[in-house]
């Protein structure tokens, strides 16, 4: 007698919205613009126009880091869910690089996964495409400011062994390294005694290969940066004229990040939410930073943080790393 066709049982996906009330990326802004030395939150760079130029980005021969961690996950991909064992709930921290997560997922299996993004809609597109491919998947999406402390709500149902934050996309990067620390604790917090968390982190290398790979001959990375001010424009009513400023990057070697500004290219005045901000001609705004580590300087951070480092998989020229941890 024939068997009747086995077919993997279905998963779910539900969406939890957890941002405040109330116009917080205006307050964002308008805190940022009134410092003396003005600022903008990088955390909004990914609106829908944003993602896609950081995609283009990735694509690009000199943006080594996508290449890279992906690079790593396809060689060891096996071993990082090896690693974590089975049973694993699996938290991602700002998820916009789904191919990375993808590759994880289809190895570890876990059966639950929560996505942690501020931008809801881009939470919902990358869930929807997500459970197309991995009709078995349970995904609770989860809307908030993924670089703030958050309780997540237990997940009834669903039995797991071991709460495993995952944060790909060299987005720690992206935290200040007097931040980085704290970031690590809630982390450590997250998954509790015995969790795990698997991250991306860029390495330090020489500056003309990150000033190539931050400042493309294409533009993308200046369309990336400025398209800031456009949503500005576009969502809170400011009056930024874009042909009035210009992307600025490039590598500190001494705090070993990349910078990227916005340079006003005259003396201007600028209206957001009804206030109004002035602007001299050479003035730079702080709008990113991507900060590299070399391997040890991240083990030791994540040790005052928690965790026991466990393991570090790099791409073959050790352009970037991924770390395994520990929460103890
Ligand atoms: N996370 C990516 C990186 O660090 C891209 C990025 C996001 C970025 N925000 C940034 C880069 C701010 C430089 C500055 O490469």
């Amino acid at each position: 007698m024939a068997q009747p066709l086995q077919r993997p049982a279905l998963g779910v996906a539900r969406f939890y919205n957890f941002l405040p009330e109330g116009e917080f990326f205006l307050g964002e802004v308008l805190a940022g613009l009134a410092q003396p030395r003005k600022i903008l939150p990088p955390k909004y760079f990914y609106d829908a126009h944003g993602c896609a130029l950081f995609e283009q980005i990735c694509a690009l021969p000199g943006y080594y880091p996508a290449r890279a961690e992906l690079a790593i996950m396809v060689e060891h991909g096996a071993a990082m869910a090896k690693f974590l064992g089975p049973g694993c709930q699996l938290i991602e921290l700002g998820s916009c690089s789904s191919r990375n997560t993808r590759i994880l997922i289809e190895q570890l299996q876990p059966p639950l996964y929560v996505p942690i993004d501020i931008e809801a809609e881009m939470l919902r597109s990358n869930a929807a495409a997500l459970a197309r491919l991995l009709p078995w998947l349970n995904i609770n999406g989860v809307c908030a400011d993924h670089t703030k402390l958050l309780t997540l709500p237990e997940f009834v149902g669903v039995p797991i062994r071991r709460k495993v934050v995952y944060c790909p996309g060299s987005a720690f990067g992206n935290i200040a390294v007097q931040e980085a620390g704290e970031f690590l604790r809630f982390a450590r917090r997250t998954v509790g005694l015995g969790g795990a968390l698997l991250i991306g982190v860029d390495l330090k290398k020489d500056k003309l290969t990150l000033d190539a790979a931050y400042n493309d001959a294409a533009g993308l990375t200046a369309a990336f940066n400025l398209n800031l001010l456009e949503r500005i424009n576009r969502e809170l009513g400011g009056d930024f004229q874009l042909q009035r400023f210009r992307h600025r990057t490039f590598y500190d070697e001494d705090r070993g990040r990349v910078e990227m500004h916005i340079e006003s290219l005259a003396s201007q005045f600028v209206h957001v939410g009804g206030e109004r901000f002035k602007f001299s001609q050479g003035e730079m705004m702080l709008t990113g930073i991507s900060c590299k580590y070399s391997a040890d300087e991240f083990r030791a951070l994540a040790q005052r943080s928690g965790f026991a480092p466990a393991q570090t998989w790099t791409d073959a020229v050790e352009r970037f790393s991924v770390h395994g941890l520990i929460a103890v």
